[in-house]
């Protein structure tokens, strides 16, 4: 919870340095662009789900999944619509979360200049992670 706060607190500071429209805060995102199929909480039960083939994933459980370490930049990939050539219904956000940008270790030499709102939904996801 603490951490949700916090990264609602810094979301509306980078808002706040942005002279265009103050994009969503990543729960807010989440809610309005992911929901439908990923259910409220992440947990792949959202209302589309029941129609959807394959079915949308449990997003709460990707750490789980995953030997408990919550693979950032796989998922970052996955949001951006990057790494999932010709599989499944799941949209690209790409284009829609691009702008302010900063530096992520994505595992190579460089950092990796990273979408901010990409960043935050990611952080996001990862807070709604359950064992
Ligand atoms: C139209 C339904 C739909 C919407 C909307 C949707 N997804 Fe998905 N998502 C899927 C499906 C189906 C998959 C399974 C893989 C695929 O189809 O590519 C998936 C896979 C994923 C994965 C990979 C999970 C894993 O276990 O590796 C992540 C992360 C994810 N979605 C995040 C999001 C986020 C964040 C949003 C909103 C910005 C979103 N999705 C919106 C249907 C959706």
């Amino acid at each position: 919870m603490q951490r949700i706060l916090i990264l609602a607190a810094m979301s509306g500071l980078v808002a706040a340095c942005n002279v265009e429209p103050a994009p969503p805060p990543a729960p807010k995102f989440f809610a309005d662009n992911c929901a439908s199929c990923h259910g409220a909480a992440g947990q792949g039960d959202g209302p589309a789900a029941a129609v959807l083939t394959p079915a949308p994933p449990d997003l709460s459980r990707i750490a789980a999944r995953n030997g408990g370490t919550f693979p950032q930049v796989e998922v970052m990939s996955t949001i951006d619509g990057y790494s999932r050539a010709g599989h499944g219904t799941m949209p690209e956000f790409g284009e829609i979360l691009m702008g302010e940008t900063m530096l992520i270790d994505t595992g190579g030499r460089k950092l990796t200049p990273t979408p901010v709102r990409l960043v935050e939904l990611t952080a996001y996801i990862e807070s709604l992670q359950r064992p």
